[in-house]
């Protein structure tokens, strides 16, 4: 059953009117629901019962820590990116042992912050990066266990921004190169070679990327092992795709006999890092309509919700379903748009959709990742509210901004100061 159902003819997350809560919390808002993304962790670990595993649910796609909190009580690790979203994970009370960090751009202060919080690992880019590790590890007596991210050079067949594992891009180390870095990283005095890691795209909608990259992994590790360089951490990176229209996601259980497939009797543990997967399908986000326009050429609803709220369908052209509220039969066909002063800043584009009038909500589906987590403040507009719901209630995961809140971390130089 979807998280997101009609009761008496309105919206509900869960239990709760997503009328109510704009009532009762103002609009735009962003709402989760905590049995959607329980469900969709569990039905993940599950697919993967009997085998060594770690679910690291990728930060990014939806930080808040009432989230995180709710994802680590049911056993979640987490893949991080930066030092802020160690900051995020830890905050919210999640297992340090099974936190990844990726990311080709790693500073100095966040290595040291995470040997520092004693993570998992490392997920190393560079060359120039594991030495880098070794040294921040040297200086603080430590041993830093690291994975090398292998670029498989596989084609994830999704959008150009989100695919990353071609040899054109700029993440990881060659999967031609990478033994020679195993074998360099493993003579150094303060790393720990474990574990070997990739992550090909995002929103993957065929299994065989996977597949195929997991074998290559396979074959990388068997020929280490033989030089002496013992990984016990497979990590394969998250990228499975959720349906946002009418596009095939593969099912948990499809996608794990894939891995199993190419994995058989192999003794490591598995490490996944699925962030859309788990909480996408799981949020909306509401928004009011504040006028309508007709133009010649176009109908449009104005709402109070923007690009700058939700990025996804001015970034990448994404579809995003939406759903009137107020449930209605009645169409119009034309956009959606927010109050920004560009043209690219809509939700939805030249689409038939239910007709909100003025006053009405309508709810953009299928916003619980990368939506929040890409916000910007852009045209000096606060960010919105996070509502977590759980069966008859609802939680405030993080108050609206206010305009006090925008210009908190700002200064005027002394110069220029009238009082
Ligand atoms: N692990 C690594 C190393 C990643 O770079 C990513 C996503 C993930 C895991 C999680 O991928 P997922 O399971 O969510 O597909 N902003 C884009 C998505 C960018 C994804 C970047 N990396 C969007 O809105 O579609």
């Amino acid at each position: 059953m979807s998280s997101f159902q009609y009761k008496n003819e309105t919206l509900h997350c869960e239990n709760v009117s997503l009328k109510q809560i704009a009532e009762e919390v103002g609009t735009p808002f962003y709402v989760y629901s905590a049995n959607g993304l329980r469900k969709r962790f569990r039905e993940f670990d599950n697919a993967f019962e009997g085998m060594d595993r770690i679910v690291c649910y990728a930060v990014k796609a939806c930080g808040n820590i009432g989230v995180l909190a709710l994802l680590g009580s049911e056993g979640s690790g987490a893949d991080i990116v930066s030092g802020g979203e160690l900051h995020r994970a830890l905050k919210a009370g999640m297992d340090k042992n099974k936190i990844v960090f990726a990311g080709v751009g790693k500073t100095e202060e966040e290595i040291k912050f995470g040997i520092s919080s004693d993570i998992l690992m490392f997920n190393a880019e560079s060359r120039q990066e594991i030495d880098l590790i070794n040294k921040c590890a040297g200086e603080m007596n430590a041993t830093a266990r690291i994975a090398i991210r292998v670029n498989p050079d596989v084609d994830a067949k999704t959008h150009p921004y989100i695919s990353t594992g071609l040899k054109k891009n700029k993440f990881g180390i060659p999967v031609d190169k990478a033994k020679e870095d195993y074998i360099y990283a493993s003579s150094l005095p303060n790393i720990e070679a474990v574990g070997i890691h990739c992550h090909i795209g995002s929103q993957l909608t065929e299994i065989s990327p996977f597949r195929d990259a997991a074998a290559i992994l396979v074959k990388l590790i068997k020929d280490l092992r033989k030089n002496g360089v013992n990984i016990k951490y497979l990590d394969l990176g998250g990228g499975l795709g959720i349906t946002y229209h009418d596009e095939h996601a593969p099912s948990h259980k499809e996608y794990a006999e894939a891995i199993k497939e190419v994995i058989r009797d192999e003794d490591f543990t598995l490490v996944f890092e699925p962030g859309r997967n788990i909480s996408g399908n799981a949020g909306a986000l509401v928004t009011k309509v504040l006028y309508t326009k007709e133009t010649e050429e176009k109908s449009f609803k104005i709402v109070d919700a923007a690009m700058n709220d939700l990025a996804r369908p001015s970034l990448y052209n994404a579809y995003h379903e939406v759903q009137a509220v107020d449930s209605t039969e009645k169409m119009f066909t034309g956009d959606i748009v927010g109050p920004i002063c560009e043209s690219s800043d809509f939700l939805a584009k030249d689409r038939n959709m239910p007709n909100v009038k003025r006053g009405g909500l309508y709810a953009v589906m299928d916003t619980g990742a990368y939506g929040m987590t890409m916000a910007s403040n852009y045209n000096s507009r606060p960010r919105v509210p996070e509502i977590l719901v759980d069966g008859e209630n609802y939680h405030i995961v993080r108050r609206r901004e206010t305009y006090d809140d925008l210009t908190g971390p700002e200064g005027i130089p002394k110069y220029l100061r009238t009082k």
